[in-house]
């Protein structure tokens, strides 16, 4: 944890949630302590058709409301795509891009992050811009190089702690139930707050840092702890409000 910042703990319910499921986000509402907010900042990104819903629901109280990726153009011929205007107009506050599944599974490059980021932007969005390594690249003994070159090509120039949030997930702890040592993520956030602070100066000392993979309400505690994660991005736990709050609860204690 960074001193002077105010960590945020984002779920990302990835392609899961029907409307049946907006019972669990109001269960997490009603859970969420009436002084929470000074403390921790808490939001779940949705899928793009509960959006509206959710931050219907939600209004100004404790839990935002965002969306998990957009397209850079604001409107146009792109069937099936979202822009980030339209993720604004449904009531999101943030957009994640860049994550892993979104690399893997369509091709994204760091530049067609960065797009992405200034797409967020433009619409008024905080960018909350996804990096990692894969399991090779770590045993390589490249996890940090990995990371330090998406981090270049996907932030781009103009970033602040306002309009950023940077979350490292390596890749290999999405979703197995496998996390880095302690050790290993106090490394590569110091090694991220430094590339950061290097490009972007003060900007770059007072962004959120959020890990990412296999955060639970037993793990958070500890991944809390470590120097330089200002939060978390959490997948499967985000999905159950017991799991959730309890994963916002031990933010709210640290
Ligand atoms: P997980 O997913 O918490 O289920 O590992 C994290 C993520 O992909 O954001």
């Amino acid at each position: 944890m960074s001193a002077r910042i105010k960590p945020l703990v984002a779920g990302n319910w990835k392609m899961n949630g029907l409307k049946s499921n907006q019972a669990e986000f109001y269960k997490m509402i009603a859970g969420i302590p009436d002084d929470l907010a000074e403390s921790v900042d808490a939001m779940i990104c949705a899928p793009a058709t509960l959006i509206a819903a959710l931050a219907d629901k939600a209004g100004k109280g404790a839990m935002a409301v965002g969306g998990q990726d957009c397209h850079a153009e604001a409107s146009g011929a792109h069937t099936g795509d979202i822009s980030a205007e339209m993720l604004a107009d449904a009531g999101a506050s943030a957009v994640i891009v860049g994550h892993s599944e979104r690399r893997a599974d369509h091709g994204e490059t760091d530049s067609d992050v960065r797009a992405k980021a200034q797409a967020a932007w433009r619409a008024g969005l905080v960018a909350i811009i996804c990096v990692g390594e894969t399991e090779t690249q770590r045993k390589a003994g490249d996890a940090v190089s990995v990371v330090e070159r998406q981090l270049e090509g996907s932030v781009p120039d103009g970033a602040t702690a306002e309009n950023t949030v940077i979350a490292y997930e390596p890749v290999w702890a999405i979703g197995t139930g496998l996390t880095p040592t302690a050790g290993d993520v106090a490394d590569m956030h110091k090694a991220m707050r430094q590339a950061l602070v290097g490009r972007l100066a003060d900007a770059g000392g007072s962004m959120r840092l959020l890990y990412g993979g296999s955060v639970k309400p037993a793990n958070a505690g500890e991944l809390m702890a470590v120097s330089n994660v200002d939060g978390a991005l959490v997948g499967g736990a985000s999905l159950k409000a017991d799991d959730f709050l309890g994963i916002l609860d031990a933010y709210s204690r640290s």
